[in-house]
């Protein structure tokens, strides 16, 4: 298990970064052949923005909850996930392609969505007690403890 830190520590937010969801919706089960390809899509790119991290990916961590599985990611900018998304040599824009060609089938077995937010110093605020020092924001920008001058959610914010 992963070592947890006893203090309060909150995400040093230097520079603006993105945090990124994505994931899928399995809305048919029985259909298997037409999520299981978009399921196993993920892993292989994980790995690859892991072994390069010239690429701009920071970490991710996966979610599960019910029918949809969500991968939370945090990248260096916006620029950065969007040239990944669009490179023909990665791993990503042949599983885009791929994604539609299932989709003519039509039936809707899957669902895929998206959603990118651009974090800004000064427009966020985080607290962890007695968690990993390598989970969510700060585990992707690094921490620092909470201090007299930001005891509250306001005062880390600003
Ligand atoms: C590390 C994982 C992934 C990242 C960072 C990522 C990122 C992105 C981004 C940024 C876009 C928008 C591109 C643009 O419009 O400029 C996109 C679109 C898309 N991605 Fe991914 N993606 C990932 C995994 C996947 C997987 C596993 C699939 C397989 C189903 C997939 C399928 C698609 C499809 C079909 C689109 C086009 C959606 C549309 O505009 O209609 N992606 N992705």
């Amino acid at each position: 298990m992963a070592k947890h830190i006893p203090v309060r520590r909150m995400a040093d937010v230097k520079e603006p970064l993105v945090l990124f969801l994505i994931g899928m919706r399995i809305n048919t089960f029985w259909r298997v052949w037409e999520w299981l390809p978009s399921f196993l899509a993920m892993g292989p790119m994980i790995v690859e923005l892991y072994k390069n991290p010239e690429l701009g990916f920071l970490r991710a961590r996966t979610e599960m909850a019910g029918r949809t599985i969500t991968v939370i990611q945090y990248w260096k900018s916006f620029e950065a996930l969007e040239a990944y998304a669009s490179q023909g040599d990665r791993k990503h824009r042949p599983a885009w392609t791929a994604f539609y060609k299932r989709a003519t089938s039509g039936t809707g077995a899957v669902g895929i969505f998206h959603e990118t937010y651009v974090v800004r110093p000064g427009e966020v605020e985080s607290l962890y007690v007695d968690m990993p020092a390598d989970f969510g924001l700060g585990g992707a920008v690094g921490t620092a403890q909470v201090g007299v001058r930001t005891e509250s959610a306001r005062q880390r914010k600003g």
